[in-house]
């Protein structure tokens, strides 16, 4: 059994029905493939925009699968049910603002409506929690500016130690870490 575990949740009603195919989750797990060297085992949910459930799914992320981190995609923006960032914020002990300051910086250099994006992060146990929008193109936006500094934060939350693959992208640990 992989010793790092990753979970992925893709919010919304519409792929949670089965009316879309979860893409936004593919391409999560794709891109966390390329960047890792370790071996790692995903724990996969698609869940409605309901603030209930999708905290329900990170609880049991990482209280019960044990993961590092939890990646999630859509429900960021300001439509009456993008309810993912309240959801993140009501499980975690600490929130981690810088996530989602880089991933809008960042996005704004591809479409001037990043702004709609509420997306942030926080650390529930030795778990960190990661917003992402739910464009498919926002995922590889996003995990490419914030993903450098993901496995020192693991570190420091008692996380098991990530390693990258170099070539596509280098994680940043303080000299001597
Ligand atoms: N960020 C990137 N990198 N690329 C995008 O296409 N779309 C924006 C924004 N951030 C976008 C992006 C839009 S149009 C919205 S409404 C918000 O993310 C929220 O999207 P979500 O509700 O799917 O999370």
């Amino acid at each position: 059994m992989a010793e790092v575990k990753i979970g992925i949740i893709n919010v919304s009603d519409r792929a949670s029905a089965g009316i879309y195919e979860d893409i936004p989750g593919k391409e999560i797990e794709k891109t966390l493939r390329e960047y890792l060297k370790n071996d790692w085992e995903k724990i996969y949910a698609v869940i409605p925009d309901e603030q209930d459930q999708i905290s329900a799914a990170m609880i049991r992320m990482a209280d019960e699968e044990n993961c590092c981190l939890v990646v999630t995609s859509g429900g960021t923006g300001p439509a009456p049910r993008d309810v993912t960032p309240e959801a993140t914020e009501a499980v975690c002990e600490k929130m981690m603002p810088g996530f989602g300051e880089l991933m809008r910086q960042e996005s704004l250099k591809y479409v001037p409506t990043a702004i709609l994006s509420r997306q942030t992060a926080g650390i529930r146990g030795t778990c960190l929690i990661v917003n992402l929008p739910g464009k498919p193109k926002a995922i590889r936006e996003c995990l490419d500016a914030v993903f450098p500094a993901i496995p020192y934060c693991i570190d420091l939350i008692g996380g098991p130690r990530l390693e990258t693959n170099e070539n596509i992208i280098k994680a940043f640990r303080p000299k001597g870490k």
